[in-house]
């Protein structure tokens, strides 16, 4: 037998048996007549003691190893004089009797431990090394946790998994297809998919009633520290069911998901309308776990001469609680944080409320303070609070201050990283308005069912259709989408029409679904999550790239592997290419 334990296990009550261990050396310390060796493993560390005086010659040649030296020691487990209340073996160590070195390391070129000194390309171009750090590892053996409640969760609610190919025909979910060129049919190519959409479709055309599957998707998008060219989804679909069957389905999923990794119990989720979403927090992905909901002050803030509130569309406020005080080097950074030009404002009025006859705002020589006191009233703000305002153009405003809104809880410390605030977002436009080239696009995917009263607005008014499609957010960052599909052949021409397709393009692409739909398409609908979003909010972090194993860099490269990379030319030839 390799080893009897592993190196997380051992306690005091192991006290005084013989043990075989394995691991990696992650560090020794050669204190004269004794050398202490740190042993890890996935499960932990385990401290060796090897003693000069009790066998010199094991003594020696655990001197002779280095840094993630493979090795297998056996010994007896003994009570340590200087317990570490750090880590869960620290109450033992093994006092080693024999010891066998199982492989050589080469010095590693960054320090495998939680703190490296290893900068992002090293740990990129090493992962495996990378991964071995227990920080790492805890990430990625999360994500196997989730993927199994998942797995377990939808197997009892009766969802199939079934796979779907990956050699297809592109599928539109708003990013670039990357693209597979054919050597048996040259000239030709296959698209990765970007997500399975028409599979899952198709399968509820065939009967398979609850569908699920963990699976790859890939998109040729541009860099997000959410979002990697190649990730996972929890995708689902379900026949037979209308948008509320759907939400109450997973979110079920995703309070299990949150019981079982973080013992949280979220209760009912919240539902709000995108438009609703918008005006209350200027985003459809909103964090409710703190207020400062966004107000309106267009009609109560123009008419004072003040031109810059006289020339906007749009004027609104948030009340930041309890940060009169905040100092002017403060608001200053916050100002120059809204005119950056990811944020694009051209600058921020603000308003402390202290006590009455003291209320200060930056815009004191446009309004007194009865206006001050009408705009504390209409915001509800409390003695104490700070206004902050954003003033132009109506959807740029409402993007900035949605923006802003996030980053003041970020400065101020709201976003509690220990609070799970799912919502959903529902009622989602049907289409986008491109206004440079007066063109449609589908807000979700051209699957996606229009609102049945608002299916006669398709002929007349096609901005103001509403779509049965819904997101849920977590903590401001959407982890999933999904929509009630349409599955009537007719319905779904009219909406590639308006997408721009002739009905030649759109069979021409999609005939292998409309044509399904001919042959007793059932009603519809699913949601996927991404699977890499999930675990990185539920860590309370940014980027999704720890929780995958090998992922790409921010230009979309394997450094481990180079790829992309050239290939040879009579695979070019080949290839037709
Ligand atoms: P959607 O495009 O909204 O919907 O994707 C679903 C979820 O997948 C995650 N996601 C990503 N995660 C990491 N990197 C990316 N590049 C990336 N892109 C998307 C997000 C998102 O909420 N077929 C539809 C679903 C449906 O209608 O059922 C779809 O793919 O968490």
């Amino acid at each position: 037998m390799y080893r009897t334990f592993n190196n997380g296990f051992l306690r005091l009550e192991h006290i005084n048996q013989e043990v075989t261990l394995c691991g990696w050396v992650q560090k020794m310390r050669d204190l004269g007549g004794m050398t202490f060796v740190d042993l890890r493993d996935r499960y932990g560390t385990t401290q060796l003691v090897f003693n000069m005086e009790i066998n010199s010659k094991i003594c020696e040649l655990a001197r002779q190893m280095g840094r993630e030296y493979v090795v297998q020691v056996k010994g007896k487990v003994v009570k340590r004089s200087a317990p570490n209340k750090n880590i869960p073996t620290g109450q033992i160590e093994v006092e080693v009797s024999d010891l066998k070195i199982l492989n050589k390391s080469k010095n590693p070129p960054f320090t495998i431990e939680d703190e490296t000194d290893g900068g992002d390309d090293l740990r990129m171009q090493y992962r495996y090394l990378d991964l071995r750090r227990s920080v790492i590892q805890k990430k990625i053996i999360l994500r196997s946790e989730i993927s199994f409640y998942t797995r377990s969760f939808l197997k009892k609610e009766g969802f199939l998994e079934v796979e779907t190919p990956v050699l297809i025909k592109s599928t539109p979910e708003g990013a670039r297809d990357f693209i597979v060129p054919s050597r048996l049919n040259q000239g030709k190519f296959y698209a990765l998919p970007q997500s399975p959409q028409t599979f899952k479709q198709l399968l509820m055309v065939s009967g398979f009633d609850k569908y699920y599957q963990i699976v790859k998707c890939f998109r040729d998008e541009d860099f997000r520290s959410d979002r990697q060219p190649e990730f996972t989804q929890i995708d689902c679909e379900m026949s037979f069911v209308d948008m509320n069957d759907i939400l109450t389905t997973f979110e079920s999923l995703i309070a299990d998901i949150l019981f079982k990794t973080k013992g949280v119990r979220i209760g009912t989720i919240p539902r709000i309308t995108y438009d609703q979403s918008i005006r209350d927090y200027g985003t459809d992905k909103p964090d409710i776990r703190f207020e400062m909901k966004i107000k309106n002050l267009t009609n109560i803030c123009k008419g004072n001469q003040f031109p810059l509130f006289d020339q906007a569309d749009t004027i609104l406020g948030i009340v930041v609680p309890g940060a009169a005080g905040l100092s002017r080097k403060k608001i200053d950074s916050l100002i120059d944080w809204v005119k950056r030009p990811q944020i694009g404002a051209t600058g921020m009025i603000y308003c402390k409320f202290n006590h009455l006859d003291t209320y200060k705002s930056s815009v004191d020589k446009y309004f007194n303070t009865d206006d001050l006191a009408s705009w504390k009233e209409f915001c509800e703000a409390n003695d104490g609070d700070l206004l902050l305002i954003l003033a132009g153009k109506e959807k740029q405003t409402i993007n900035a201050m949605g923006q802003l809104r996030i980053e003041v809880a970020d400065r101020m410390g709201l976003r509690d990283p220990n609070l799970y605030k799912p919502i959903w977002v529902t009622d989602f436009p049907l289409f986008d308005f491109d206004e440079e080239n007066k063109t449609f696009h589908a807000m979700h995917h051209p699957f996606t069912s229009p609102k049945e009263e608002d299916i006669e607005l398709l002929v007349s008014h096609p901005q103001a259709v509403k779509a049965n499609a819904y997101d849920m957010a977590l903590n401001g960052t959407e982890i999933g989408g999904g929509s009630i599909r349409i599955h009537d052949r007719k319905l779904q021409n009219q909406i590639f029409n308006l997408l721009g397709f002739t009905n030649e393009q759109a069979y021409e692409q999609f005939g292998f679904l409309m044509e399904a739909f001919e042959y007793g398409a059932p009603p519809h609908g699913g949601i996927a999550f991404g699977l890499d979003r999930i675990c990185a909010v539920i860590e309370g972090v940014d980027s999704i790239r720890d929780f995958i194993a090998f992922p790409k860099n921010n230009s979309g490269r394997d450094i481990m592997l180079d790829a992309p990379s050239k290939i040879h030319d009579d695979q070019l030839k080949e290839l037709g290419l």
